[in-house]
């Protein structure tokens, strides 16, 4: 017997408040300082016990689902079958692990938020408790390591710096609520196509890839709860490359920044843009400018720092 059939997880997708992306590494990924930031977007994640034992399923709905993987692929499938070899495949009623997990999407898809991500460490903590596992949330982190570089944050939440790939994180502390909105693109962006143009734009300029480091004006923002002193340091090293990819995010930023925002960049490699506003009021008003401008798909609103992934019912 497992310790419970039905599980579900809510989980917030990131801004990255800082991405200072170092030197390409010889494993093809890069070397970062990474601030991650939680935001009160959610995807949700139910893991059921399927019918057949050994099978990992899912489906997928909400926000853009037909262009989510509903295959092996599924990052919230190879994290279940990742958690299920963890501990051995066998259950403790001698038969193999087993779920049929259901995404329900918020978060965009290919959109610079690590929706995937957030899906994956979604279903790490619903299939621990599905199958009573009962692994700590530090053993979870680093199983979501493997799977992605931004799991281990969606597990931790709140605000962090990420290291390394992004997966070593050390929590930031900060004070109040900072109020968001994210202008939603048309379709995605690749994420390794995004740091491809990032490093042939280095290239082509010559230029001296530094060490990267935290921002100190950053960190007294953060700690201070000062928005205005947070809008003036969001800094993303891959923006560049995501308007080479697609010109036309140019002009959403300029309309957010016209009507206010306290700070406008793309979101991780994009194609979402995020914007910070002094009070929930003015979130709805640059939103509804963002809207009014065409600039976006659809213009949302959340607040930040939220908890990482929590099971809800
Ligand atoms: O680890 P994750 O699957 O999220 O990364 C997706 C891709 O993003 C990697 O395959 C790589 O191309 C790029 N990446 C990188 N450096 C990082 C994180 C990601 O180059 N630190």
């Amino acid at each position: 017997m497992t310790a419970t059939q039905r599980v579900t997880v809510r989980v917030p997708a990131k801004v990255n408040l800082q991405l200072a992306v170092g030197p390409l590494r010889d494993d093809g990924y890069h070397d970062l300082v990474n601030v991650f930031h939680a935001v009160s977007l959610f995807d949700e994640v139910t893991a059921t016990e399927p019918g057949a034992a050994g099978a990992f399923t899912v489906r997928v709905e909400g926000e853009a689902a037909s262009q989510v993987p509903a295959d092996a692929t599924n990052l919230a499938i190879r994290a279940a079958e990742a958690l299920a070899k963890h501990a051995g495949q066998i259950g403790a009623d001698g038969r193999p692990y087993a779920v049929d997990l259901l995404i329900r999407k918020a978060i965009p898809v290919a959109g610079g938020m690590a929706g995937g991500s957030a899906d994956a460490a979604a279903a790490l903590l619903a299939c621990d408790a599905l199958w009573g596992l009962g692994l700590s949330r530090e053993e979870l982190m680093e199983i979501g390591a493997g799977i992605g570089s931004d799991v281990p944050f969606a597990l931790l939440g709140g605000t962090a710096v990420g290291t390394g790939r992004g997966e070593r994180l050390t929590p930031v502390p900060a004070t109040g609520a900072f109020h968001w909105v994210f202008a939603l693109a048309d379709g995605g962006l690749s994420t390794p196509r995004v740091y491809g143009e990032c490093d042939r734009i280095r290239a082509e300029a010559g230029e001296e890839v530094a060490w990267p480091s935290a921002d100190e004006a950053l960190m007294a923002a953060l700690r201070d709860g000062d928005a205005r002193a947070l809008g003036a340091a969001l800094a993303n090293d891959l923006q560049p490359a995501a308007l080479a990819l697609r010109p036309s995010l140019a002009r959403t930023l300029d309309v957010g920044r016209d009507a206010g925002a306290l700070g406008a960049l793309v979101s991780g490699s994009g194609p979402t843009c995020a914007f910070l506003a002094a009070s929930a009021g003015h979130a709805r008003e640059l939103s509804e400018a963002l809207t009014s401008a065409g600039v976006c798909r659809a213009a949302v609103t959340a607040d930040g720092p939220v908890p990482g992934a929590e099971i809800v019912a």
